[in-house]
């Protein structure tokens, strides 16, 4: 495998697109649909291969330990999102390769040492997305209680995490929720001072933990005025915080010939064919435990929940979906991470049709 120069996400396009959610049963769509994604290993790897070739800056996975009930039980079925990031360092070239972790979940000093560890494996292509978390029932699994301030928390837990990441001499530390001695990580990462960060949030403060600690906020929108509003409130975080962070969102795509094509597919899969006692519980969990939507999202677009666990739609020919990409960047999106239904049969079209297009406006190379 050739040596990465520069890391995707450092850089390179203006505006970085990538896979969302293939390592877990629906991506994040809910459906009994017969495309429906099994996240099988080889399909996982072909999906990771097309997005490699073709450029794509990321591949993201979700973290998630339990399904959502229903006929599907949907993302009952996941995988482990640093061991899939490792093994897919070796079957990948350029890619970004992204693992999504649980800090109540995950204690730092091992986070550090797998992301290392992924970070060697793919020659300092690794990044970390970190979410704080919100399904009491998942935390259950590990005997854990979400704690009020889980943002104090997380702050401790990237302290500890980029500290370690240093892989310099020991050090112990002690904070108000952790209480370390002798913290080791050699060899440390290959990304100086350490792997690109993600930080998945919406509320006040995780857009203050994102804009102070990451190199993103990855967040959700209902409308481009919405959007406008977020980017406008995390722009102020971030100059308050003295940093540089960009923000990016998660959308779902169906990409067709003829827009009333990619209509009917968006409504067999998330309307006719959904599974709705999977939906509903998915909305309730989420209404009652994260703050990952603005709450009038679970009132006015239940569709978006069973196409894309309430992410932005992007349903239309390939025109139309890159029109809606250069004005979602023009309203200050760093990039987007796209879920397809299936993105082994999704991506071939998307990659053929609507990259060209954005390579054509200036936002892409
Ligand atoms: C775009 C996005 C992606 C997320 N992905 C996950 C995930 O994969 N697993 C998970 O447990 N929570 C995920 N979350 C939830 C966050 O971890 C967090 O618990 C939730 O957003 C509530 O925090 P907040 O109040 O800062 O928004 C995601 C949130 C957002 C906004």
């Amino acid at each position: 495998m050739s040596r990465v120069k520069s890391h995707p996400m450092r850089g390179g396009n203006a505006f970085k697109l990538g896979v969302f959610g293939a390592n877990a049963d629906g991506c994040l769509s809910i459906t009994n649909h017969a495309d429906r994604w099994m996240a099988d290993w080889d399909d996982v790897v072909a999906a990771a291969q097309m997005a490699d070739r073709a450029g794509l800056d990321f591949f993201l996975p979700l973290a998630r330990w339990k399904g959502f009930g229903g006929d599907t039980n949907a993302r009952h079925i996941s995988y482990e999102t640093f061991t899939f990031a490792a093994a897919l360092a070796g079957l990948t070239e350029q890619i970004a390769l992204f693992s999504t972790v649980h800090t109540l979940i995950v204690p730092p000093v091992y986070a550090a040492k797998a992301l290392a560890t992924v970070d060697h494996a793919s020659h300092g292509r690794a990044g970390l997305n970190i979410v704080c978390g919100w399904n009491q029932p998942e935390f259950d699994m590990f005997g854990l209680t979400k704690p009020d301030q889980v943002y104090d928390q997380g702050k401790e837990w990237f302290e500890i995490l980029t500290r370690t990441l240093e892989g310099g001499a020991p050090f112990d530390y002690k904070g108000d929720y952790f209480d370390l001695k002798g913290v080791s990580g050699a060899p440390g990462s290959v990304q100086d001072p350490h792997p690109v960060t993600l930080s998945a949030a919406f509320s006040p403060p995780g857009r203050d933990f994102a804009a102070s600690a990451c190199d993103c906020i990855f967040t959700t929108f209902n409308t481009h005025e919405d959007a406008r509003e977020t980017i406008a409130d995390f722009r102020a975080r971030v100059e308050k915080a003295d940093s540089n962070a960009g923000v990016f969102a998660p959308v779902h795509v169906v990409c067709r010939p003829t827009t009333q094509e990619a209509e009917d597919y968006y409504t067999a899969y998330a309307v006719t064919e959904t599974d709705n006692a999977a939906v509903d519980q998915h909305m309730a969990m989420k209404k009652s435990m994260s703050g990952s939507h603005d709450p009038k999202a679970y009132d006015l677009y239940r569709k978006r929940f069973a196409g894309g666990a309430g992410t932005y739609p992007l349903i239309g020919t390939p025109e139309q979906i890159a029109d809606e990409m250069i004005a979602l960047h023009d309203l200050g999106f760093g990039g987007l991470a796209l879920s397809f239904v299936n993105p082994k049969y999704e991506l071939p079209y998307f990659l053929d049709r609507v990259l060209p297009l954005l390579k054509k406006a200036g936002i892409r190379t």
